[in-house]
């Protein structure tokens, strides 16, 4: 039968949690508040003709847009036809050995649909979106419809994964019960859960059924400076200043939020301490993948004042900056006058900080971050 005219029932479908999952948002307390209410409020209800999109804020801040483009942000969300991340899976098969069956992924007229085999059982479904700009992987996912019409998204139990260019299990599969015979193809996410899968990877969509309706794909402009259009005509009507203040119009003008207001921010889609199913623990390397996490938890952060925040290392709109030592600047702002109170390092007092305080963890084979929780590392740490 093919699953694309599936109905998943209105039962229970048993998850088992494992430890250690890292894509998606497995690791999450169960209907944990992902999102502020007012945010949630604007995923859901994106039709509000007040968005004026990235090319909107382009007219005028042409540098941003430009840099933008080029991050994780500007790519984390595909759709369409045959979209450049299904030719990574176009034709490729994977063997599930702890299902005892292979997954295959053909085109089939401009779409990509996934089939699972196992000798008794043969199961198809075509894959409308993928997640994930591929720097560490690309995570397929497909929309069911549901009795209790709640939004219902399959995640897929085969992802991408950039840096070997192979396909495998999705981090946080494994291992999961087969509970009922869609979940031979992934995982089902519903309700708040499904909604946030998308809500975190675009700028506003909503889940009708099967269609994913006003999508503006991926984390633009006004994912974090909220809806544009009375800041942009405020602009045209040269009337500046107005409409800049953090709760109405633009958000984030320089000098209108705090740090912590700032990592909360962040923290909506990287994860607060608040989202996690227990407190943060120094002994769990996979929270190296929550930067809120562990930089709220740093002694930076908490020693200084209200001085360390997410972009006193990262431009917001740029890609990571991948050479370590461009951070050792920033490091030695606050550690290189003794005599002004700063704490000096007796190992290494001019370079290469981060390979010793943020040293990059791995949360899930061939999948690193660097570790937020900027500390004195301990041997123990390092067995990670
Ligand atoms: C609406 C959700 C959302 C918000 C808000 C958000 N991010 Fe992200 N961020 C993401 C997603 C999703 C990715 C993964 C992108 C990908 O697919 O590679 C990401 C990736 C990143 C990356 C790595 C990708 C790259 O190109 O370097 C950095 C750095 C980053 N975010 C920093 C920030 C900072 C700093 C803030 C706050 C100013 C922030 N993010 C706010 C969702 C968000
Ligand atoms: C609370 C917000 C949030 C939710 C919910 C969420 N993501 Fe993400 N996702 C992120 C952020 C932030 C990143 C970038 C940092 C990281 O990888 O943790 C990311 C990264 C990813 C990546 C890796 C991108 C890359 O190449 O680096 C994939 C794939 C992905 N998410 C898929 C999913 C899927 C599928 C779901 C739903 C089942 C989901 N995510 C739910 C915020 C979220
Ligand atoms: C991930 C969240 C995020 C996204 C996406 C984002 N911004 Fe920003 N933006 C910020 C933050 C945070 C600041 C404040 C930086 C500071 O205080 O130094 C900022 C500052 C700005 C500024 C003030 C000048 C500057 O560069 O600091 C402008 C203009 C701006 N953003 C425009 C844009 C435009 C246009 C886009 C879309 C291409 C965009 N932003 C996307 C988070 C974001
Ligand atoms: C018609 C031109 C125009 C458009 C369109 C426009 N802006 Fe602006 N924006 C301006 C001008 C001019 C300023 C400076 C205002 C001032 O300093 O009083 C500004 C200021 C800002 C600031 C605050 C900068 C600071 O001082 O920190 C942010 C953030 C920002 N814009 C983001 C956006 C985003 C995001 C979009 C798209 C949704 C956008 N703008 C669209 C003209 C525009
Ligand atoms: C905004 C200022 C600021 C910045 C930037 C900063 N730190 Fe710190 N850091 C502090 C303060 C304040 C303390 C606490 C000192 C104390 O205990 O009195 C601290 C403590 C530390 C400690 C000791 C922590 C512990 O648990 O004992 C290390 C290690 C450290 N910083 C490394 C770094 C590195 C590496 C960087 C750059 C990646 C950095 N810091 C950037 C302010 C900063
Ligand atoms: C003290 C400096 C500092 C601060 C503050 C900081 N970062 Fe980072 N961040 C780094 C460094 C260093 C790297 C690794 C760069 C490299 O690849 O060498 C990094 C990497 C990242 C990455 C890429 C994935 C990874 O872990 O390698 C993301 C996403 C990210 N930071 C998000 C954030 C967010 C969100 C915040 C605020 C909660 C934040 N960072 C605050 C220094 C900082
Ligand atoms: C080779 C690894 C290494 C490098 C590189 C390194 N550190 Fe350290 N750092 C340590 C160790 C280990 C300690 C603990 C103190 C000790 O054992 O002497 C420490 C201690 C510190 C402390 C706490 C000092 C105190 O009095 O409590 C700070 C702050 C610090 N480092 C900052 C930095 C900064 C900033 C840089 C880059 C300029 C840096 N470290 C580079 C290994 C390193």
């Amino acid at each position: 039968m093919s699953l694309w005219n599936w109905k998943v029932g209105g039962g229970v479908i048993v998850l088992a949690f494992v430890a250690g999952a890292i894509i998606g948002s497995v690791g999450l307390k169960k209907n944990s508040h992902l999102v502020s209410s007012s945010d949630s409020d604007t995923w859901s209800n994106p039709l509000q003709p007040a968005y004026i999109d990235d090319v909107g804020c382009a007219q005028c801040h042409p540098g941003q847009v430009a840099d933008h483009a080029g991050s994780g942000h500007a790519q984390t969300f595909h759709s369409g036809d045959l979209a450049e991340q299904f030719e990574m899976l176009r034709d490729r098969s994977f063997r599930d050995e702890e299902r005892g069956g292979t997954f295959t992924f053909r085109a089939e007229g401009r779409q990509l649909v996934a089939e699972f085999e196992n000798g008794t059982r043969r199961e198809r479904l075509p894959i409308p979106f993928a997640l994930g700009s591929g720097t560490h992987a690309t995570t397929l996912i497909s929309l069911l419809t549901s009795e209790s019409g709640e939004p219902t998204v399959l995640e897929h139990r085969v992802s991408y994964f950039a840096t070997d260019r192979r396909l495998g299990v999705t981090p946080g599969q494994a291992g999961l019960i087969e509970a009922e015979p869609v979940d031979c193809l992934g995982r089902v996410y519903r309700g708040r859960e499904a909604t946030n899968c998308i809500g975190c990877h675009t700028t506003t969509a909503k889940i009708r059924g099967r269609e994913l309706n006003d999508v503006r794909a991926n984390v633009g402009c006004e994912s974090c400076h909220g809806p544009g259009r009375g800041h942009a005509a405020a602009m045209e009507a040269n009337r500046p200043g107005h409409e800049i203040s953090s709760d109405k119009g633009i958000r984030l003008a320089k000098g209108t939020v705090s740090s912590a207001e700032e990592i909360q921010l962040c923290g909506k889609c990287h994860r607060t301490p608040e989202m996690l199913p227990a407190p943060p623990s120094i002994a769990d390397p996979k929270i190296a993948r929550f930067q809120p996490v562990g930089l709220l938890n740093s002694k930076c952060y908490k020693r200084a004042e209200g001085r360390l925040r997410c972009t006193t290392c990262h431009d917001p709109h740029r890609t990571v900056d991948r050479v370590s030592e461009n951070y050792v600047a920033t490091c030695l702002a606050c550690h290189s006058q003794s005599d002004a109170g700063d704490k000096l390092c007796p190992q290494s007092p001019k370079e290469k900080c981060v390979s010793c305080h943020m040293p990059e963890v791995e949360v899930h084979p061939g999948i690193s971050f660097h570790d937020h929780w900027i500390r004195v590392r301990q041997p123990a740490d390092e067995r990670h």
